[in-house]
């Protein structure tokens, strides 16, 4: 099989985002690469989400350009993960095999691969169960086995562990280190410190659709740069 090409680096060069007279994204550069967990770290309403939708394609800019190192490649082989996953009213199995169908996956090859998936999150037992009915972990679990199933090149996590106990969001975090061991390219937000810590290899911090500092992890905690940076770590709620 032909290597698949290298969709990163994803460059975005004086990206903004402006909607209703209100600028949520302002002149952006950032350049995301192949091999590092990239963290968005900031407040609420700093504009991590947006960021997130940009760079996946959500949302096209309103000024600046995005630009992936193929950019005619379709599909591009990148998924997104969100804070509440979305579920179809059906298996948790099926859940995957519809989203390796739509991935372009033969129909022979579906149901196999979708277990292979959830088995890497530990979900083989609830394989046949609704995936509506599945606990807010395990259903985090499963958005993650169903994006991982697309073996993708880029992973985007848009808060996955916001709305979880601390228990199931450690047991997400682990899954997140596997697939980042198994070679996909993390790019999460968060606005938890602990666990940025804990999965960041570099941050980027978003305040008022700035990026403020983007810098190795230790580094970033050691000594931050911005003193909305600063007194973010602090635990000081940083004005806006
Ligand atoms: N489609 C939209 N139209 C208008 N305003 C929007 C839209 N999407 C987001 N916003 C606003 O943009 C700002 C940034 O939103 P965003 O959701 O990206 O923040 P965030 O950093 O992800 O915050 P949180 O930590 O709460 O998830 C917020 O003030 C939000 O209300
Ligand atoms: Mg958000």
């Amino acid at each position: 099989m032909a290597e698949p090409r290298r969709l990163l680096p994803l460059q975005m060069s004086e990206v903004s985002y402006r909607i209703n007279g209100r600028t949520l994204i302002d002149r952006i550069d950032l350049s995301i690469r192949t091999g590092t967990r990239t963290v968005i770290l900031g407040p609420n309403g700093a504009g991590k989400s947006v960021l997130m939708r940009l760079a996946h394609g959500l949302l096209e800019p309103t000024g600046g350009q995005i630009r992936w190192n193929v950019p005619e490649a379709r599909p591009r082989e990148q998924a997104m993960v969100f804070q509440r996953p979305v579920m179809l009213r059906r298996s948790a199995r099926a859940n995957i095999e519809y989203a390796l169908k739509l991935a372009g996956v033969p129909a022979g090859q579906r149901a196999e691969r979708a277990m292979a998936a959830l088995a890497r999150v530990g979900l083989e037992t609830i394989a046949h169960n609704p995936a509506r009915v599945l606990s807010g972990g395990e259903q985090q679990r499963l958005a993650l086995a169903r994006a991982w199933a697309l073996e993708p090149q880029v992973l985007f996590l848009d808060e996955p562990t916001a709305s979880l106990d601390p228990g199931a969001a450690r047991e997400v975090e682990a899954i997140i280190d596997a697939i980042h061991a198994a070679g996909t390219k993390i790019v999460m937000s968060t606005h938890n410190l602990g666990q940025a810590r804990r999965l960041a290899d570099e941050i980027l911090y978003l305040q008022a659709g700035r990026i403020e500092e983007s810098t190795a992890a230790a580094e970033f905690f050691r000594q931050p740069r911005s003193a909305h940076a600063a007194a973010f770590i602090e635990g000081e709620l940083p004005w806006r």
